[in-house]
């Protein structure tokens, strides 16, 4: 029995009474198709969760990457109560604080000393502000198609935005290293710092890994040219390597950002960095009413601990790689064209004889109905919690909605 959504619409229509747009940012109604998804959860375990209707999902958005080991996981939920009832916001911070920057510069392999935010773009806006004090220049280079927040200077967001934000920020196709050195060359002197993501995820589109030698490559230029390089490894970083997504891809970059799956949830982000940047962070004044929030802490470090025990990026590799080989041969054996691009563990799927996602969309509803989570329009992320069993019910509900799409579009 398909799934219904009476429940999700009566709320939707609620919440469109008294919030811009009903449900705003990531899950807002431009990116889902009505009648597809559900609007409200009531409850998330493990990979699941259920939403207001009662119905049940295999979730792959992971809530856009923070869990990474299962909703609601116990030790790391422990870890945060037991810390909140010790106090939440305190000035000044509690010990965790060092027990956090140690674990950071002990786990990461570009870490000389670690910082702590709330969100990505804290991080992501903090390491602009770092590459700028320390090279005491002022522009920047970001890829097109990069997100890394909605913040004016990020590009992301084209309402109330001033060209002054941007003034100072050029765009480069990401991968492409003769454009950067053109760009380079065209700017001689003038580049602070150059932010990337470690690999190409952008929305709507396929993902791109590096080509061999590009990370080494953009390392070079920056080292030659004394720019900043910058890693934006807030959606990727924990899922490719504990160590870190540029250890992963062979590099060291000299500022990292990290958030999402650093304490499965919970709200806190880091900024990392090699000792050449160390003064100048002491330098710049950042801060935030939160940022020195002590649960958050704890549970970074239960989820970050847990991580590394169960070597939960190799776990969702492996769990990513048997759900890209189940779903590539069911729709392989029904001819339609389709891959999954990307990392295993940060998968995005695609019918590769299509532009307008009109399969996609098909294809996402069908499995939303049945009860696995999937989306068209921006990558999808394993978990450690997702099991085999998981995955095999999963390929079983996706060859159903292949065949499904076989019928409507014919290939
Ligand atoms: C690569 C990347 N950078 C930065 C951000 C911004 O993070 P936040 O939404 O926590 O501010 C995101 C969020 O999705 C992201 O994927």
């Amino acid at each position: 029995m398909a799934y219904t959504f009476t429940q999700s619409r009566e709320l939707f229509q609620r919440a469109a009474r008294v919030i811009p747009q009903g449900i705003y940012g990531h899950f807002n109604p431009s990116t889902t198709i009505p009648g597809s998804y559900p609007y409200f959860i009531s409850r998330a375990k493990g990979p699941r969760f259920w939403d207001v209707d009662g119905n049940e999902y295999i979730d792959y958005s992971c809530a856009y990457g923070p869990m990474i080991l299962g909703y609601a996981h116990d030790r790391v939920d422990e870890a945060f109560a037991t810390q909140a009832r010790k106090g939440t916001a305190t000035m000044p911070p509690s010990t965790l604080l060092i027990d956090l920057a140690e674990k950071m510069v002990e786990v990461n392999d570009c870490a000389d000393w670690a910082m702590f935010a709330k969100n990505g773009a804290d991080t992501t806006s903090w390491a602009l502000v770092l590459a700028r004090g320390y090279r005491r220049r002022n522009k920047i280079v970001l890829a097109n198609g990069g997100y890394h927040g909605t913040q004016p200077w990020a590009g992301s967001n084209h309402t109330g935005i001033s060209p002054a934000d941007r003034a100072d920020i050029i765009m480069v196709p990401w991968g492409d290293l003769d454009s950067f050195q053109r760009i380079v060359d065209e700017n001689k002197g003038q580049i602070a710092g150059a932010m990337f993501t470690p690999y190409h995820h952008p929305v709507f589109e396929q993902q791109v890994l590096p080509a061999p030698g590009y990370w080494q490559g953009m390392r070079r230029i920056c080292d030659e040219n004394d720019i900043v390089l910058m890693i934006d490894d807030v959606r990727a970083g924990w899922r490719l390597d504990i160590k870190g997504s540029a250890h992963y891809f062979g590099f060291k970059p000299d500022l990292a950002c990290y958030c999402k799956a650093i304490a499965n949830g919970y709200p806190i982000s880091a900024l990392v960095g090699t000792d050449k940047m160390r003064i100048v962070a002491s330098k710049a004044f950042q801060t935030g009413s939160y940022w020195n929030n002590s649960p958050e802490m704890a549970a970074a470090l239960a989820c970050i601990d847990e991580m590394q025990k169960i070597d939960a990026a190799g776990i969702c590799d492996a769990r990513g790689l048997q759900l890209r080989r189940g779903l590539e041969e069911c729709a392989a054996a029904r001819g339609l064209q389709f891959n999954m691009s990307g990392p295993n563990a940060i998968p995005f799927l695609h019918f590769t004889n299509e532009k307008n996602f009109k399969r996609a969309q098909l294809f996402c509803k069908e499995c939303s109905l049945h009860g696995v989570f999937f989306f068209w329009h921006h990558n999808m992320f394993l978990s450690a919690a997702h099991t085999e069993d998981d995955i095999r019910k999963t390929v079983d509900v996706a060859d159903r909605a292949f065949k499904t799409v076989k019928e409507h579009f014919g290939g």
